[in-house]
């Protein structure tokens, strides 16, 4: 795989998570897009329900990975993940009531939080799978 990438973090080696994990971000660049460009307020509230879904089947699976490996940090984790849903919901609101572009500040928090989500949240389950598939008790 390509390890020169400044995104390298944002790979496991866990074919499904990662092309989920993109996906998601590819997402958040087309809503980027389409504000910047000045998109009907339809076309706009179109991606960022296809952003919430595509986010809650992808935190589904990650909550059916976690509770099957009995991965410890379960609770906390799934806490964080409702945050994050809240978090598109108030975006969607503060979109639509405002009717004016979207804020770039908004988005940039949906970035960031996913940026930092991964390399320090997402990767504790995963160094646990990966831990507990090479030393199954
Ligand atoms: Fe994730
Ligand atoms: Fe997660």
């Amino acid at each position: 795989m390509n390890s020169n990438s400044d995104l390298d973090f944002l790979h496991f080696g866990i074919k499904s998570i990662d092309a989920q994990h993109q996906k998601f971000l590819l997402l958040l660049n087309e809503l980027r897009m389409y504000n910047r460009n000045g998109e009907d307020n339809e076309t706009v509230g179109a991606v960022i329900d296809e952003l919430k879904a595509y986010t809650q089947y992808h935190f589904e699976i990650e909550k059916r990975i976690m509770t099957r490996s009995g991965f410890y940090e379960l609770e906390e984790h799934l806490k964080q993940h409702d945050l994050f849903i809240q978090k598109i919901d108030e975006f969607k609101l503060a979109y639509k009531y405002q009717s004016a572009a979207l804020s770039e500040q908004m988005l940039t928090f949906l970035q960031k939080w996913f940026l930092v989500h991964i390399p320090e949240w997402d990767q504790r389950y995963v160094d646990f799978i990966k831990n507990k598939k090479k030393n199954p008790i």
